[in-house]
């Protein structure tokens, strides 16, 4: 049975053939823990490349933690505990000897809050380059910044400008320089957690666009509480609800023609 859905417009064009590649990373019975206090029970998902994947589902329900757990940012928190297996490439990232800081250039993120160096633009885009060791060479530097910010779609806006605090430019454009930073050191995954939950309308479009084109070379995760960013945005949908995927599924099957009921009063509006 179908459902209606009216107020959720799903973008044809990302589910035309030849979008998805590979599996790029692997989640199995993946469970987090914040003490003895479970936030994420048993999930296990792929994340294709060149597909945008969007978590969608109530506030609390585990989104931000599970998207945390594929960079390893959860073992920045105290009393944070991941079980299961987490492959990126094939591999465990949180198998011994796995360079947490190797990975995090691997697989960015970008955050709700734009969150530039207070530093400027142009070594907000340097510093990720030089720190992983990819040049320290300033010609080399150059094309990377100018590269990273016509990739972001800000390069026009800031060439100008390069020496200007990051912190001086508005949130969409702050965020696109996140976005920027995220890019400059050559990573194959982006985690995006609601990031445009602090930006107008335009701002948003703007970043939307920008995901659409950058999901031809990466694999994107996107958290939302948005159905209709989700919906916009992405060829993969993952739901989820108290700590679980309830479905995961191609996003136009998620919002027209759900498979379970929990999926269908959310997206129905009628649980938040
Ligand atoms: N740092 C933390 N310490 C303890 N509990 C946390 C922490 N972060 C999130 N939680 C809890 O884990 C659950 C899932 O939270 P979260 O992943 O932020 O959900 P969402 O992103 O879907 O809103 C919630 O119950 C939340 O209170
Ligand atoms: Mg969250």
């Amino acid at each position: 049975m179908s459902v209606e859905v009216p107020q959720v417009q799903v973008n044809p064009v990302a589910e035309l053939p030849g979008g998805g590649g590979p599996d790029k990373m692997s989640a199995h019975h993946v469970s987090v823990f914040y003490g003895s206090k479970q936030a994420i029970d048993d999930v296990s998902i792929d994340i294709p490349l060149r597909y945008v994947t969007a978590f969608i589902g109530p506030s609390g329900c585990g989104k931000s933690t599970f998207l945390r757990s594929l960079n390893r940012m959860n073992d920045t928190i105290a009393g944070a505990r991941v079980e299961g297996e987490i492959l990126l490439d094939g591999q465990d990232i949180y198998r011994s000897g796995m360079d947490v800081v190797q990975l995090r250039a691997r697989v960015g993120m970008v955050f709700q809050k734009p969150n530039p160096f207070p530093k400027s633009i142009y070594e907000n885009i340097a510093y990720g380059p030089r720190i992983h060791g990819l040049t320290n060479a300033k010609p080399e530097l150059d094309n990377i910044v100018e590269q990273s910010l016509r990739r972001a779609g800000l390069w026009d806006e800031v060439k100008d400008r390069l020496n200007d605090s990051g912190t001086a430019l508005s949130g969409g454009q702050q965020q696109r320089l996140c976005i920027a930073r995220a890019i400059a050191v050559d990573p194959e995954v982006i985690l995006m957690d609601e990031p445009c939950s602090a930006l107008d309308p335009i701002a948003t479009a703007r970043i939307e666009e920008l995901i659409d084109e950058l999901r031809g070379r990466y694999a994107i995760v996107i958290v939302t509480h948005s159905m209709q960013q989700a919906a916009r945005v992405s060829q993969r949908t993952a739901f989820f609800h108290l700590g679980k995927v309830v479905e995961y599924g191609r996003t136009s099957d998620i919002f027209t023609n759900p498979r379970e009921e929990r999926t269908k009063d959310y997206i129905t509006g009628r649980y938040g």
